[in-house]
């Protein structure tokens, strides 16, 4: 369904990513590992349309996406959750969940179902829908990041880092989270970046690494049941 091939980027005249291969089959859980400063955030942002790409291509069902600007890329369902989160702080935490719909101008009771069932894998974002999201704690900053995500990613969700500078146990309800989530929309791909493999053993089921810009196939060993409770 996504379909990443010989994808080249750069920032500022500094190559990012080097011919970067990936594949993201419809309803598939996908990890890009990688360390510090490795291009994760950039493939995302490629993905999304942020990234000047210099050779390659992205395309989504066949369809070639540099044909289609950044901010319509979301209307293909294709939601993003930043590492930095990015929520408006005097902003309840359902508007800034609602916002990117709004944006895209979906109907009311369209925004209204989609809610319902962001708040059906997300419960405890439902008891605290009203708060801003200046009083969020980091755990539940993500959960809404995730939220906002699934307001537009009927199809594909891109998560990057989402464990990052979680508790053990926000990363275990985070975790359980995504569980809910794979299994009540076995539809829509998740596409998630680490920089710890053993994070998403259990869960995704086809791993990249990717250093320096250059992406490969890895294995994810399915041991570690423990690891962030992801089993
Ligand atoms: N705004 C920027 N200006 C210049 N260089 C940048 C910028 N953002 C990223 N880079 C460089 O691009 C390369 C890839 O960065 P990227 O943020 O994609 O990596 P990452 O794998 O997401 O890292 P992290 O784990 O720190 O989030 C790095 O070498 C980084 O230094
Ligand atoms: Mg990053």
């Amino acid at each position: 369904m996504l379909e990443i091939k010989g994808l080249s980027a750069e920032i500022e005249g500094v190559q990012v990513l080097r011919r970067a291969n990936l594949s993201l089959a419809e309803g598939a859980t996908v990890a890009l590992i990688g360390r510090n400063g490795a291009g994760k955030t950039s493939l995302l942002r490629a993905i999304m349309g942020f990234m000047k790409v210099t050779e390659g291509e992205i395309s989504f069902d066949g369809r070639p996406l540099d044909a289609v600007k950044a901010h319509l890329r979301p209307r293909l369902g294709i939601g993003y959750a930043p590492e930095d989160r990015r929520l408006f702080p005097a902003f309840t935490i359902e508007e800034n969940i609602r916002l990117p719909a709004e944006v895209m101008k979906l109907p009311a009771a369209e925004i209204a179902r989609r809610l319902d069932g962001i708040y059906d894998v997300l419960p405890e974002l439902a008891e605290l829908r009203h708060r801003p999201a200046a009083g969020l704690s980091g755990g539940q900053g993500k959960m809404a990041a995730l939220a906002r995500a699934l307001m537009v990613g009927s199809r594909v969700i891109l998560l990057d880092e989402p464990f990052q500078g979680l508790a053990p146990v926000l990363a275990n309800r985070y975790a359980a989270a995504l569980r809910t989530l794979r299994d009540s929309h076995p539809d829509i791909a998740l596409l998630i970046t680490e920089s710890n493999p053993s994070l998403l053993r259990n869960f995704a089921e086809k791993a990249y690494a990717i250093e320096r810009g250059e992406v490969s196939e890895a294995a994810l060993a399915a041991s570690s049941l423990a690891a962030a409770g992801l089993h």
